[in-house]
Formats: C-alpha cells, structure tokens, sequence
C-alpha cells in the first residue's frame, strides 16, 4: 500500500472544507448587500430599536461614545430638530408678517388720516425738550438698531433672496460681513440703550392719565387732545417695550454671541427663539415710532433734531408738561443768537 495515500485524503479534505468556508461567506457577503438593512444588522448586532431611543435622549452606551457629553451634544439632536420646526414654521413667518403688516397699516393710517397737523399756528417760542446728550444717545442708539434691524433680517432671509439672486460666492462674504457687523454692534447698542433708558426713567413713570390717554387712542377718538405730561403714554408704552422686550433680545443676543460660558445647545436655541420674536416684534414698533416721529406728527422731528419744540406743539401733544415749563419758552430769534440750552442742559421741570 502506497503510504502517501491517507495524507492525499486528507489533504483533499480540507480543501473541501475551505472551500466550503469561503464560498458560505461570500453567500453571507452577497446576501448582506442584497439587503442593506440585514448587513446593518450583522455589522452592528444591537442597533435596534431601544439603542437609537437611548442615543436619542443623549444616553451612553455600549456601542457608542460621547466624546463632548459636557456641552448637551447629543449623536441626535432631538431639540435641535424641535428648534428648526419652530423656527422655520413660526418665527420666520411671524416676522414677514408683522413687518409686512405694520408697513401695510401705516401706508393705510397715513392714506386715511394724513399728517397730524398743528391746531394752532406756530408761536414762534421755543421750549426745551432734548437736552444734546438726550439727543445724541438717541440718534447713536437709532443708527445702531436699524443697522441691526437689517443685518438681523439679512441673517433671517437673505438666504432665500440674495443666493438665488447674485449666487454662492457674493452671499457667502455678504453673509461674514453681515454677522461680523450683527455680532459686534450688538453689545454696543444695549450698553447705550441701557444708559438711554434710564436716563429717560423718570419721564416713562406710568400715571392714571395714561389709561385716559390710551381710551382717547392718543386724540384719534373724540375731540381734544388728552392730557399728557412729558412723554405721552405711546411714548411710555414704547418706553416699556424697550425696557422689556429690548432687554429680553439685548441678553438673548449676548447669549449667542458668547457660547463659550458653558450654555448649552437647549439653552442656545431658546436664545435664538426670544432673540427672532423680540427683534422682528422691536422692528415693527420701531416703524411706527418713527412714522410717528416724521410723516405722522407735524414738527415732532424737530424735538429730537434740534432740542426744542414749539409753543403750540408742546401745548397740544404734551399739555401737563407745557404748562410746568411755559414760563421757559424763549423767541426763536434770540434762541437761534446764544442757543444756551443745546450744550448739553436738561429741560427743567418735568412732569410724567
Ligand atoms: C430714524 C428713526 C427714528 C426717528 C426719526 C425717531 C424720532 C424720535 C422723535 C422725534 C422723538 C421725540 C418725540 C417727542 O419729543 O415726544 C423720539 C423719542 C424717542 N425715541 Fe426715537 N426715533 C427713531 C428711532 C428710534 C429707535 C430705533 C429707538 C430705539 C431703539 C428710539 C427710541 C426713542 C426713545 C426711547 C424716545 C423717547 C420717548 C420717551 O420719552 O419715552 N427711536 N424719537
């Protein structure tokens, strides 16, 4: 008997059994690329339906690893997703239209009542309304919000207007220069609108004319003025609004503007909610402020342009405060020879 006979056999055998071996898992190979969800399966044995609930709700676990669990960061943000819903179907569309809306009713307010002009001539007697600080603080905080007003809205909408329109490369460098400019002037203006407001305090104190004031809808509805002391209660109602709303976005703003004090993402995209809403909801107001402030109200321009407003218009926008300060009216002549007042004096007395 030849005695390589037995090492023949068994050597066949194993190329047997090797080649059963490789041909079962290329028939596995094949069979997991023809079902994608059963090569998932093989590759990742315990991704079911418990394993992505627990990596959804920010859980550890064995087969995955949060190197950042410190700052909120979840393999799913599931906030963030809520976050996007509400800012794409509420936000957004809140801000068009109350934009849009208050344009709209201001066209219509003013095709319908006009300017509101003086009932008497002008006396040609000036009074001291806006001391130069006042007026500077103002126009600086004026200048400032509605370079954040259109920045903020460039940030909100300018994706939809200007990428469409001049394409990716000018939009992206619109885009840096807009944040850039949104993200520094911010801090400035709440400094500044913090300083103006409450240097404005004392006139914004709320008093019991006021309601009478707001039941005469300022002087639209029945005849006369109502009375008013030195700021009237739309200038108080505007007054609050800034020191309530502004407050809100000026904070919300800083929160975004420096993540790196350890907030969180929830935190961050409640900040970017109230920050939009506030914003869009300031810049409405903001337009009746200053349609009121120009077209709407015959020589209310005047006052925080030059500091001093006429006899007749202080008597009849701001009747409480005129008769406090009538005795201080000075003839436009000798005003326009010394202009003692525009250095910087605050008009004195006052009355809410
Ligand atoms: C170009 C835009 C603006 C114009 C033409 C304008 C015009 C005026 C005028 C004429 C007054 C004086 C009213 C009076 O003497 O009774 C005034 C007051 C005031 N403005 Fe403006 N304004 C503008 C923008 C703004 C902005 C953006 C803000 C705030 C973010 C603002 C905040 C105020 C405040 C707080 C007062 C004082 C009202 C009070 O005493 O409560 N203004 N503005």
């Amino acid at each position: 008997m030849n005695t390589s006979t037995p090492w023949r056999g068994l050597w066949r055998l194993s190329l047997l059994i090797l080649a059963l071996v490789v041909s079962l898992g290329l028939a596995q190979t094949a069979l997991a690329q023809a079902d994608p969800g059963r090569e998932a399966a093989i590759a990742v044995p315990a991704l079911d339906a418990d394993v992505w609930r627990q990596v959804k709700n920010g859980e550890t676990g064995p087969n995955y690893r949060d190197s950042r669990f410190d700052s909120n960061y979840n393999l799913i943000n599931a906030s963030g997703e809520t976050w996007r819903q509400l800012r794409d179907r509420w936000v957004s569309p809140f801000g068009v239209i109350v934009i849009l809306g208050m344009i709209a009713v201001i066209g219509l307010f003013y095709l319908v009542f006009g300017s509101k002009k003086l009932d008497e001539p002008r006396t040609g007697r000036k009074l001291l309304r806006w001391s130069l600080v006042i007026r500077s603080l103002h126009w600086t905080v004026a200048s400032l919000f509605i370079l954040l007003a259109l920045t903020g809205l460039n940030l909100a909408y300018g994706k939809a207007i200007f990428r469409p329109l001049f394409g990716d490369g000018f939009w992206a460098a619109m885009m840096s220069g807009t944040k850039l400019i949104h993200n520094y002037l911010g801090p400035l203006f709440g400094i500044l609108l913090v300083i103006l407001l409450l240097r404005l305090l004392a006139h914004n104190i709320p008093r019991k004319h006021d309601l009478a004031w707001f039941a005469k809808g300022g002087g639209l509805i029945g005849k006369g003025h109502p009375d008013a002391g030195f700021a009237n209660a739309g200038e108080k109602l505007w007054y609050w609004l800034l020191a309530t709303a502004g407050i809100a976005v000026i904070v919300s703003g800083l929160v975004l503007d420096f993540p790196n004090y350890g907030q969180g993402r929830d935190t961050m995209q409640w900040a970017n909610i109230i920050h939009a809403v506030g914003a869009f909801g300031l810049t409405a107001v903001a337009l009746g402020h200053i349609y009121i402030g120009t077209l709407g109200t015959e020589a209310s321009f005047e006052a925080m342009a030059t500091g001093y407003v006429d006899e007749s218009w202080a008597k009849e926008h701001h009747n409480l405060w005129y008769e406090d300060v009538k005795d201080q009216a000075v003839p436009e002549e000798q005003l326009a020879a010394t202009r003692p007042h525009s250095r910087g004096e605050e008009p004195t007395p006052r009355s809410g």
